[in-house]
């Protein structure tokens, strides 16, 4: 039987890098759990690591911690967690990230060029949208696929 590792907030700070007043957020907002000891005292299992380094890199690429929490969820807390619990958080998670990954490489390859927002301000402009006519079709950057 695998040894139960348990943390003190401190500890988990430290280690994970996030601030004790975060992680007192995070687990109000029920991304993570602790037990309490005999003096009443908050201890993490080390599965609590990873979940925070797993919502810190979601929310740097700008991921809701609604969704955050919804893809944590997947997976249990304390002893039970183990590699297939990861592994079906990922492929339940795969589906949006990558429409998230898709998103941000289609903004990047469009930044150089015209989005076709009405600015007219580059080259581009003129062969995509010249005299802006794709402002006909509504407002906005019509060049650029945005989930409404
Ligand atoms: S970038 Fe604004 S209209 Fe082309």
């Amino acid at each position: 039987m695998r040894k139960i590792i348990e943390f003190s907030v401190g500890e988990v700070s430290r280690r994970a890098g996030v601030p004790i007043s975060t992680i007192h957020f995070y687990e109000e907002k029920g991304l993570i759990r602790s037990l309490r000891n005999k003096a009443n005292h908050r201890r993490y299992t080390s599965d609590v690591l990873r979940k925070l380094s797993i919502i810190k890199v979601a929310q740097k690429t700008g991921i809701p911690l609604k969704e955050i929490k919804e893809a944590l969820n997947s997976v249990p807390d304390g002893e039970k967690v183990n590699k297939r619990h990861w592994q079906r958080l990922s492929r339940n998670w795969q589906a949006d990230l990558d429409a998230r990954i898709d998103q941000l490489t289609n903004l990047r390859n469009l930044l150089e060029g015209c989005i076709g927002c009405g600015c007219l301000s580059l080259t581009d402009c003129w062969m995509l949208n010249p005299g802006d006519k794709l402002g006909r079709d509504g407002p906005g950057p019509r060049l650029l696929e945005l989930e409404e």
